[in-house]
């Protein structure tokens, strides 16, 4: 199994560019199931969950092509509406294609996703909502049944800003008859890159990025040419192991407006942030200063970076409070980060880090895609040399991260 290993105590100096949001790709790939017309997604990162994402929709009868960080996907002649069971237990966003498939084929089955690393993530507001718009949903043996004879329009009211039920309920909408009103929507910048897609196919929706969404239902989609924007946790991620290993640093092509709660953060933990024309410019403190976190639902600081602020919590001076709002199991990483010296207590959903001087290498496990972030800044940070296993959890979410920070001078290797 591949490792990384990490000797720690390097400043990081020049620049990195960010790659395009992995969960902008993949509702976006599931949305594909939508049109009739051949589509164009650039900027797409070469990650293993779109690669699982691709595989999904190629199951389902779309053509999927990849030329470097261009797919082009062409519409099915016939679909086959559900969802191989060992995808899905590979990437949980798979069931993204609910939506497109009970609103384009009035029918999808998709296993249950089982437990997750983070927490149980049901998925009953999906449901609840897919229900209001006409669905019949049936659960049995493990998987979950939709058929229609057509979805209605209707309003719609979350309990949560679930993103993957906003996702869902939006591109079963676009082809509904009338209008659907999604009332306290989640608000991430994804969901408006989705809505900017479909618009590109022919869609009429407006609302994303507010708590309320509004989706006039059309007949038909057609194909389209689309962008998608930076990943703002690839972003965040960085500038978190340059504020925590040291050093200055340019993160380029990123939207800074997307990550106002992180840059708060790392500017109240004493990192200095340029915001220029080519990107973000961070350049750290001589010690970092201990700060309280809370996750939110967007714009609020992301549960996606919960784990990073950790890593960089346990080196800042003083005592720092960092409660989990989104997920309840999702201080794994602390275990590991405590191998490495790290004073971390957790009670519930709340974790009480004091900062030691510095965190000393050792041997340290990933759980999930973020823990692995965590860990390799950790190592960064550490005195003497760190090994991070579990990479193949890093590979779901950033691409050849190892190389990208070997660039700006950091001494980390993979091995296998
Ligand atoms: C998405 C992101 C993930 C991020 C998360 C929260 C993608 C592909 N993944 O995941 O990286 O960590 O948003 O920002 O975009 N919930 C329910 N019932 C539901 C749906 C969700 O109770 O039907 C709960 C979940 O258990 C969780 C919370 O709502 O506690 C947030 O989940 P949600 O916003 O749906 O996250 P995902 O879309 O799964």
């Amino acid at each position: 199994m591949a490792y990384l290993v990490i000797n720690g105590g390097r400043r990081l100096e020049g620049s990195i560019t960010v790659n395009g949001a992995k969960n902008a790709a993949l509702p976006i790939m599931a949305a594909m199931l939508l049109a009739t017309g051949e589509c164009t997604l650039r900027r797409v990162p070469r990650l293993q969950d779109v690669t699982v994402m691709a595989q999904v929709i190629r199951a389902l009868g779309l053509q999927v092509e990849r030329e470097g960080s261009t797919l082009r996907v062409s519409p099915a002649p016939v679909i086959t509406p559900a969802v191989p069971a060992e995808l899905m237990r590979q990437l949980r966003a798979s069931n993204l294609v609910m939506g497109p498939l009970l609103g384009r084929h009035r029918y999808f089955r998709v296993p249950y996703p089982g437990g997750c690393a983070i927490g149980s993530r049901p998925m009953d507001l999906h449901l609840k909502g897919l229900a209001a718009m006409g669905a019949e949903i049936t659960e049995s043996q493990g998987f979950i049944e939709g058929r229609t004879t057509g979805l209605k329009g209707t309003v719609i009211y979350l309990d949560f800003p679930s993103v993957g039920a906003t996702e869902n309920l939006m591109m079963a909408a676009t082809l509904a008859e009338g209008v659907t009103v999604l009332h306290n929507t989640a608000r991430e910048p994804e969901i408006v890159d989705l809505q900017n897609f479909l618009n590109a196919l022919g869609g009429r929706i407006q609302g994303a990025g507010q708590d309320t969404i509004r989706i006039e239902g059309v007949r038909e989609l057609k194909g389209a040419d689309y962008r998608i924007i930076p990943d703002r946790v690839e972003a965040g991620t960085f500038l978190a192991a340059v504020a925590g290993a040291g050093g200055d640093v340019l993160v380029r092509d990123c939207q800074a407006e997307h990550l106002l709660a992180v840059l708060a953060k790392l500017t109240e933990m004493g990192a200095q942030i340029t915001l220029q024309r080519d990107g973000i410019r961070l350049q750290s403190p001589p010690r970092l200063r201990a700060i309280d976190c809370k996750t939110l639902p967007y714009p609020g600081f992301p549960t996606d970076m919960q784990p990073q602020v950790m890593a960089l919590m346990t080196v800042a001076e003083g005592t720092s409070v960092l409660v989990e709002s989104i997920f309840e199991n999702r201080f794994k990483h602390a275990a590991e980060l405590r191998r490495l010296g790290a004073d971390i207590k957790i009670e519930g959903r709340v974790a009480v880090i004091n900062g030691v001087p510095a965190l000393s290498g050792g041997q340290v496990e990933a759980s999930d895609l973020r823990a692995a972030a965590a860990l390799v800044i950790a190592g960064l940070m550490a005195e003497g040399q760190t090994w991070v296993e579990g990479v193949g959890h890093l590979d779901r979410g950033y691409e050849q991260l190892e190389v990208r920070l070997q660039a700006l001078g950091a001494d980390i290797k993979r091995q296998f």
